[in-house]
């Protein structure tokens, strides 16, 4: 019999993602983790306790899937593809070196996610997944004007405090578990006393609506599907999401915007307005052109007086990436209840894919009337590591 913690290791270490169904000990043989049966008896393992525990069959309902911490890109971008309702986003400052910061990170997250670190206080990890991207200043140090070496702009609506502008690193902490995503980061601070904190943001996403096949996408605070166009396929992956540069490839850079929403204004506007701003019906979500929730909008379409049904002010004409001459960036937002509304996540190959939708929705689009931005900030989302490539050390060096 081998431990839950090595089996968990190997299975990182092999980049899978694991379904879990019961397993009356507990116990996992070697032979048996190469079946089915085995990899699902190693998550009902990890989500029912501490490692080392007995599971018992009464914890088949605390099932989860895992997900690996370790492969060619982090956990927490394109992967679980069913994104987990819980957020925590820390932004810090780093005094030391980054080689050595970046690879004691990832030797946290590899024990979190494993279950076998004690800032979790014996709580199961579930699919608890932790994505780090390093800011502009840091990125500057290895080279001058290479991928995630450009600030973000300011942009219109901001109302942000310096010290919630930009920063060196960033931790985008996702789980199923409320409890695990601030466990976790406080792991990682525990761990790496070089972080100096500037701000934190938790988040939520409600039940998810299917939009086709496999992809589904939850409501936001507005009430409307937030997350319907969305790069899911590894070719969209690859053309929209993952840098391809050298010492770079593998990531993809990251934008934050913490976006309070004047939702009592915006809720003061008759449904059919609201759908207007947005340009999707509330109810189905399907664009306001036509068509059901998994369709594309149609800017060309319009009705018999001659006016656009998708409006020409509307948040997904303004934000569509056709007219901004960019690929699809893949969003990732949570909703905030305090303050309310929306930390806009999103991850692209190159941050013209963000700032040129920004500039464009800047010049009208009515969602930003209800909006005030007050933290921002841009962010390489580092390669993936193993255990031979520590975090961050194609770009930093080993330390
Ligand atoms: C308060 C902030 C925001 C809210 C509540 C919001 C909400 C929404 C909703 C409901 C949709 C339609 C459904 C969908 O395709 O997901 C949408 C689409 C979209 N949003 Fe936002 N959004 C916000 C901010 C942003 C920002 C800052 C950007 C990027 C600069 C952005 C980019 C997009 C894009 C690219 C689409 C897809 C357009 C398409 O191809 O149909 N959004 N957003």
């Amino acid at each position: 019999m081998i431990g839950v913690a090595d089996a968990m290791r190997m299975l990182s270490e092999a980049g899978a993602i694991i379904i879990v169904v019961a397993n009356e000990t507990g116990g996992i043989s070697r032979r048996s983790l190469l079946t089915s049966g085995g990899i699902a008896a190693l998550g009902t393992a990890l989500a029912g306790c501490a490692p080392g525990e007995q599971v018992g069959p009464d914890r088949v309902a605390d099932a989860v899937r895992p997900v690996a911490p370790m492969g060619e890109h982090q956990a927490g971008i394109s992967r679980p593809a069913a994104v987990q309702p819980h957020l925590i986003l820390g932004v810090h400052d780093v005094d030391g070196d980054p080689a050595s910061v970046l690879a004691r990170i990832g030797e946290s997250i590899v024990r979190l996610t494993s279950g076998e670190h004690p800032a979790l206080a014996g709580i199961a990890p579930g699919d608890l997944s932790m994505t780090v991207g390093v800011g502009p200043r840091l990125m500057r140090q290895v080279d001058a004007d290479g991928p995630g070496t450009e600030p973000l702009p300011a942009f219109p609506r901001e109302d942000v405090d310096e010290r919630h502008r930009g920063g060196d690193l960033v931790i985008q902490v996702c789980a199923s578990d409320p409890l695990v995503p601030a466990l976790a980061l406080a792991g990682v601070i525990d761990d790496v006393p070089e972080l100096v904190e500037r701000w934190r943001q938790c988040g939520t996403r409600g039940p998810s609506v299917e939009v086709h096949g496999t992809h589904s996408a939850p409501r936001n605070v507005l009430g409307f599907v937030d997350g319907i166009a969305a790069p899911l396929t590894d070719d969209e992956l690859a053309e929209s999401v993952w840098i391809r540069h050298r010492a770079t490839a593998g990531a993809s850079i990251l934008v934050v915007r913490r976006m309070e929403i004047d939702l009592a204004a915006f809720r003061r506007l008759p449904v059919a307005g609201q759908e207007g701003v947005i340009g999707r019906e509330r109810a189905s979500s399907a664009p306001l052109s036509g068509g059901e929730i998994g369709d594309d909008v149609d800017l060309q379409a319009k009705s018999p007086d001659g006016s656009y049904m998708i409006p020409v002010d509307a948040h997904v004409r303004r934000a569509h990436p056709r007219p901004a001459g960019v690929p699809l960036m893949l969003r990732r937002s949570y909703s905030m209840d305090d303050p309310l509304g929306l930390l806009f996540v999103s991850y692209q190959a190159e941050l013209r894919t963000f700032t040129q939708t920004m500039e464009r929705m800047s010049e009208s689009d009515a969602l930003l009337d209800f909006t005030r931005t007050t933290a921002t900030g841009t962010f390489l989302a580092l390669p993936g590591f193993d255990a031979q490539h520590p975090l961050g050390s194609t770009i930093f060096g080993a330390s």
